[in-house]
């Protein structure tokens, strides 16, 4: 989770321009260059193995409750993502990513998770997930899950176990310590941790008269992975969907997985953030290089499964050669792709930034595979980052050139090869991710990335759902930006999409040709 700031704000015309040429160019030149490079791609993926499917492949990712509802309830669900995958085929895409579907509260909207081994009623069943996976492999289409090995959701039967005693078999399964005491005999927080969703990361629990930690909500309690029956039961729970045929996971919030044993407090940095705590540095609650052990171990296991599946990262990362330790460096026996949010997410449509970051993940990471990404559901749409209210439309036109003509792999998020905007909610009382209610009107939350795909113009739920109330608003630019009229439109963004992704996959330069940069700019 991380939630970039617009900076872009009244970039001059001039800049847009020049950038432009500097992408044409970009491809041109790798054009030129294909033949020489093709052949065996040394190191990263084994010798003589012929190239992984996720290699240079698009993958996409649905929020399945706002992607598409086929049983009239406003939120989205399996039988839904199903119903729509000659669209996802017709566009070009190799994979999809599914946020958590699994049985949860909804408190973070899937992301606390009450079972690892089910879906959630709202979205269906296993039998829906089976036939979705059946109905996407006869359009080579994989299925990628999100798993969540953080944290559960705090009634997960794990949890409500762990929280009854404190000799219960299942305590050491979370993250307790015990409590401090004031001179009035206040019970205070074990240290100075905070929340990323705001406020102690600390849960006082009467009961045990102990504190639990919690790195986003309260209702999100942090599995403690020093205890081995922890990794046991979470690869357990991978193990069962690599069985049911899905090609792969994508790890949420997997630097945070170890906290410093001693508890040290985070350094305090100057100012508050946008729940008006101090800012705190992150040395001992996120990062720890305990966590690369677990890695290499889930590697082995994912391994074990044939070489074609694939673990991606969510990575926010201060650099390049942090970047690289998440794939395990020259040894490449960590994840295959842990993604690099610091060229999407630098929000500054700046040619000289982009070139820098590009040339640096293709050339820093020992020939491993980069994964670009621009978009997702925790952070205002690209659209809206990196707009500058004059040339919006050729400026998203750029980004997915970018994003589609890098020899990379790369992620695209429901709705931006439409141009869906953000559309945050204007009051309060609207806000339904919590964050947006703790944080107004700092932080409004994330609702406006997430509201329903505008599939066309049939209805007023721009065809997501028969029912009038969607569990989001539908924003109502949905009658011009729709899959329908864009279809129908050969200069809209999707169309543009659409061929560059064919462009990709026909011509290898844009794969693995050679990349140099021109100084043009
Ligand atoms: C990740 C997810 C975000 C979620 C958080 C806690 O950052 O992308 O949506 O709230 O983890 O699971
Ligand atoms: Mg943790």
């Amino acid at each position: 989770m991380h939630r970039p700031r617009n900076s872009s704000q009244g970039a001059p015309a001039a800049a847009v321009l020049g950038f432009l040429s500097t992408i044409a160019l970009l491809v041109l030149q790798t054009g030129t260059c294909a033949a020489a490079s093709q052949s065996a791609s040394p190191g990263p993926h084994g010798g003589g193995i012929a190239t992984p499917w996720w290699q240079n492949a698009v993958i996409y990712e649905i929020y399945p409750r706002s992607f598409q509802d086929s049983d009239g309830d406003g939120v989205g669900d399996l039988n839904g993502i199903t119903r729509r995958l000659d669209y996802l085929r017709d566009l070009g895409v190799d994979a999809i990513w599914i946020t958590p579907m699994y049985p949860s509260p909804q408190v973070d909207f899937g992301y606390d998770i009450a079972d690892y081994e089910n879906v959630d009623s709202k979205y269906g069943n296993l039998a829906d997930f089976d036939r979705l996976v059946a109905a996407a492999k006869q359009r080579h289409i994989r299925i990628v899950l999100d798993m969540v090995l953080n944290h559960t959701s705090d009634k997960h039967p794990w949890f409500i176990e762990s929280s009854r005693s404190k000799t219960s078999p299942k305590h050491d399964w979370y993250v307790w310590r015990d409590a401090k005491t004031d001179a009035n005999g206040k019970r205070l927080p074990p240290n100075n941790w905070q929340s990323l969703f705001g406020h102690s990361a600390w849960q006082y629990d009467a009961k045990l008269d102990q504190f639990y930690y919690h790195k986003f909500y309260i209702q999100q309690p942090d599995l403690n992975w020093r205890n081995p029956s922890v990794e046991r039961a979470m690869f357990g729970a991978m193990r069962f969907w690599l069985n049911r045929g899905v090609a792969g996971f994508r790890l949420d919030a997997i630097p945070a997985l170890f906290e410093d044993p001693d508890l040290r407090d985070e350094r305090e940095l100057p100012g508050t953030n946008a729940f008006g705590d101090p800012n705190l540095a992150e040395e001992h609650t996120g990062n720890l290089p305990e966590v690369h052990e677990v890695v290499r171990r889930l590697r082995i296991m994912t391994d074990r499964f044939g070489g074609d599946r694939v673990l991606i990262g969510e990575t926010y990362l201060p650099n390049i050669q942090d970047l690289d330790r998440w794939y395990g460096g020259a040894k490449h026996d960590e994840l295959q792709l842990p993604m690099d949010m610091n060229i999407g997410f630098g929000n500054k449509l700046d040619a000289r930034m982009f070139r820098a970051r590009i040339d640096e993940v293709e050339t820093k990471i020992h020939g491993s595979e980069p994964l670009l990404v621009f978009d997702n559901h925790d952070n205002p749409r690209s659209w809206d980052r990196y707009a500058d209210g004059v040339n919006d439309a050729l400026i998203a036109k750029q980004i997915a050139a970018l994003l589609l003509t890098t020899r990379d792999t790369a992620l695209l998020y429901y709705g931006e090869e439409l141009g869906m905007r953000t559309s945050t909610p204007q009051r309060r009382e609207d806000v339904l991710d919590p964050i947006g209610v703790t944080g107004w009107p700092k932080e409004k939350g994330r609702d406006g990335e997430r509201t329903p795909m505008q599939w066309d113009a049939s209805n007023a739920q721009a065809g997501f759902s028969s029912n009038a109330h969607t569990w989001l608003p539908v924003p109502s630019n949905y009658t011009s930006i729709n899959v329908q009229s864009e279809s129908a439109d050969p200069e809209s963004l999707l169309n543009w999409h659409r061929r560059l992704i064919a462009l990709r996959r026909t011509k290898a330069a844009l794969r693995s040709g050679n990349m140099v940069m021109l100084d043009q700019y």
